[in-house]
Parts: C-alpha cells; sequence; structure tokens
C-alpha cells in the first residue's frame, strides 16, 4: 500500500470507505461488511412490504425504496447499504422496453438486434427519467448510518440483456454480434457507457458515496474478448466517474481469468467470486487495489459450523490486509436463512483484522 494516512483522517472515516482505500485500520478498527442482493430476496420483512407488481414499480417508489434499502442495514448490522434499484432501471427510464419478471429477471420486448435500434438509446436525462432514484438517494442520505453505494450494470452486462432479450446461459447472440459487426458493438457499448456514466453520476450527486459497477456476466468471455469489446468502454466508464472521489467498485462472477484486465478498467476494489482464493486474487490485481468478498453465497445455506469455518478462511487469506471488503462472492441466495447472514457479520466483525495482523488459521480451535 503506497498511502501512510494520517491517523485523524483515517479514524473519521467509516471502516467500508477505509477499507475500500485500502488504508490501514487502527487495533480497534473493523473489517467491513455488506451483502451483494442484500436489500431484498431472503428477507420476510422486504417480502410484507414488496408487493406483487414489477420490481420497476417499487423502485419508482423512493419512500418504499429507502425501507427496503434500510432493512438489512437494521438486520444484519452491515457496514454499507446498496440501493434498492436494479441495473435495467435506466434503459427501462429511456423507453427500450425492459421490465423485470419475477423469478426470471429482464426480459425485453424486442431486443438489440440492429443499428437502427440504437436510436431507442437516448442519452439519460436523471432529474427527468429517474427522479425517484434521485429522491431514494436523498432520503437515504440523511437516514443512513452507514455509507451508501450507488450501482450501474456495466456496458457489457446490459447489453447481453438488450440482446438476449432475457437471461441466457450461453450469449451467444451477444458474442455473435460483438464478432459479426464489431462497429456496431462498440456504438452500442458506447451508448451503455454514457447511459451508465450518468446514472452513477446522478447518484453520487444525490448523496451516494461509493459506487459499483456490475458487470455481472462479462465472465462469459475470453481475456481477448474481454480485452477489445469490453475493457475500453468499462475503462471509460471508470474515469469518467473518477472526478467525483468516491470509491469505484468493479464486479463480476466467473472472472478469475479477467481479474487482472478488469483492474486496469481503473477501479479501486475489484470483486472477486469464490472461485478464486483472495490470496490468490491478490496476486492477480495491482497492489495499490482493495479486494471484495468472497465467501460462496450457497456456503450460507450449509450448517454454521461449516459457513463459520468458510468466513474465517476468507479472512484467513486476506491475512490482515487492509483493503479488504469482505462480501459473498456474488449475491445472496433467496432460500438463505438471515440468521446466518447476522453470524457472519458478527464474526467478521469479531475476528477480522485489517492492521496487517493475520486472524488465526481456519480449523483452528476458535468455533463458539
Ligand atoms: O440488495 C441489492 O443488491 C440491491 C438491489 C439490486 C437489485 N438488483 C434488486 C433486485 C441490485 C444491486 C441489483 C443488480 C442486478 N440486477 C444485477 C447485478 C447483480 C448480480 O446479481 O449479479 C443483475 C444481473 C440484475 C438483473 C436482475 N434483476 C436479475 C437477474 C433479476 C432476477 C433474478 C433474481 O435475482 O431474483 C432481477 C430482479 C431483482 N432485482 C430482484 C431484486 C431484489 C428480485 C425480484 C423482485 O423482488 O422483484
Amino acid at each position: 500500500m503506497a498511502l501512510v494516512p494520517d491517523p485523524a483522517s483515517r479514524s473519521a472515516l467509516p471502516p467500508f470507505l477505509r477499507a475500500c482505500r485500502g488504508l490501514p485500520g487502527g487495533p480497534d478498527d473493523r473489517v467491513p461488511v455488506w451483502f451483494m442482493r442484500q436489500a431484498g430476496r431472503s428477507l420476510p420483512e422486504y417480502r410484507a412490504i414488496r408487493g406483487s407488481g414489477s420490481i420497476l414499480d417499487a423502485i419508482r417508489d423512493p419512500e418504499l425504496s429507502a425501507e427496503i434499502t434500510l432493512q438489512p442495514v437494521r438486520r444484519y448490522g452491515v457496514d454499507a447499504a446498496i440501493l434498492y434499484s436494479d441495473i435495467v432501471v435506466p434503459v427501462a427510464a429511456i423507453g427500450f422496453g425492459v421490465d423485470v419478471a419475477p423469478g426470471v429477471g429482464p426480459v425485453v420486448e424486442q431486443p438489440f438486434a440492429r443499428r437502427e435500434d440504437l436510436e431507442r438509446l437516448r442519452p439519460l436525462d436523471p432529474e427527468a427519467d429517474t427522479p425517484y432514484v434521485l429522491e431514494t438517494v436523498a432520503i437515504l442520505a440523511k437516514e443512513l448510518p452507514v455509507p451508501l453505494i450507488g450501482f450501474a450494470g456495466a456496458p457489457f452486462t446490459v447489453a447481453s440483456y438488450l440482446i438476449e432479450g432475457r437471461p441466457s446461459r450461453t450469449y451467444a447472440r451477444t458474442k455473435a454480434l460483438m464478432h459479426a459487426d464489431p462497429q456496431l458493438w462498440h456504438e452500442l457499448m458506447g451508448r451503455l457507457a454514457d447511459l451508465a456514466v450518468t446514472s452513477l453520476r446522478s447518484q453520487v450527486g444525490a448523496g451516494a458515496v461509493a459506487l459499483q459497477v456490475f458487470d455481472s456476466w462479462a465472465g462469459a468471455l475470453s481475456p481477448p474478448d474481454y480485452e477489445r469489446f469490453v475493457l475500453p468502454h468499462s475503462r471509460r466508464v471508470f474515469a469518467e466517474v473518477a472526478d467525483l472521489d468516491v470509491p469505484r467498485i468493479h464486479f463480476g462472477v466467473g472472472t478469475g481469468e479477467l481479474l487482472g484486465l478488469m483492474a486496469d478498467a481503473g477501479a479501486d476494489v475489484v470483486g472477486v467470486d469464490w472461485r478464486v482464493p483472495l490470496d490468490v486474487a491478490r496476486g492477480r490485481v495491482p497492489a495499490d487495489r482493495a479486494l471484495q468478498g468472497n465467501l460462496d453465497p450457497a456456503i450460507c445455506l450449509a450448517p454454521w459450523k461449516v459457513v463459520a469455518e468458510a468466513t474465517r478462511d476468507v479472512l484467513a487469506r486476506n491475512a490482515g490486509h487492509p483493503g479488504h471488503v469482505f462480501n459473498l462472492g456474488h449475491g445472496v441466495l433467496p432460500e438463505t436463512d438471515p440468521s446466518v447472514l447476522e453470524r457472519v457479520v458478527e464474526l467478521v466483525h469479531a475476528e477480522g483484522r485489517c492492521d496487517g495482523t493475520a486472524p488465526p488459521a481456519p480449523g483452528s480451535d476458535r468455533e463458539r
């Protein structure tokens, strides 16, 4: 870590923001933890207030969305909140014809197929198109006891939904388009990068203090294809929010082979899924980046003893490195028992070290 912070400014930062910056904590500081998809999904209090319409309707209700964002903060004691919204909100708001089908994910009436479809992707005007997002963020900036993470879908992952028309296993149409018509592909990615930048900037303008870019499905690509077809656009997204001076997190699933290239895109924090042990991931990104991850979300369905051991293994592999934001390797699974996540937070707070001192090795006799 190149940075040697002065102790006064260090203690002024909440643990999550300190870790994103890779700054060492004091002896009493804690490893911050939050969970991707912590808002919604497994919480009974979420199901109780969510209603039955499209999630896009719930997102258009600022009071409701703010409450859903707050629920996991209260329940779990996590160190950051993630805005209750979705990666397809900007494209839906400019009228591309996207909805989110319960239990399925984003579905598109008329998928992106040809050059004329670019006209359906006009720029986003956040105040006119997504005023409800700004209002939700503003409510949260006042009410939250922890930092608020704003987010956007990365150009590739959003493009995959627009082109496939629904969630895909192979991304065949997406890959066919990028290889068949690279020029059209780059224009599409350019427009989606603009949408992401505009949306991210507006969220920070309203009060978000960190940003995450979800390139959830980038792991479908080979490194050369990622480098040629995706990296320039994701790099531009990070560059065009750099002046906001908030930590920028970059996450994808199955991206073990892409971690170095993803780090090249410029984020401060690189998200790691559960497939790459954290110590191995550390070797794949430059030393000045923090890591976020990477407990396998499926392990949270196992008995507590197993979850505790896996949690300790993540901490041990991080070995007290100050640049670690504890998280799952992907989103909370809907069937997760919330009390397990509550215990994971307690354990990370109790045993995680962020001052360069490694926690006890997993398997050591510390089970409680
Ligand atoms: O807690 C949070 O993470 C905050 C809110 C959030 C949602 N979506 C709400 C949501 C966030 C950060 C997202 C991002 C998102 N959306 C991603 C990237 C993160 C990831 O998991 O990789 C992706 C790929 C999407 C697209 C999407 N939206 C899918 C695939 C689905 C359906 C499947 C599912 O996960 O249930 C959605 C719907 C969705 N977005 C739900 C929630 C809480 C569940 C459905 C609902 O309550 O209506």
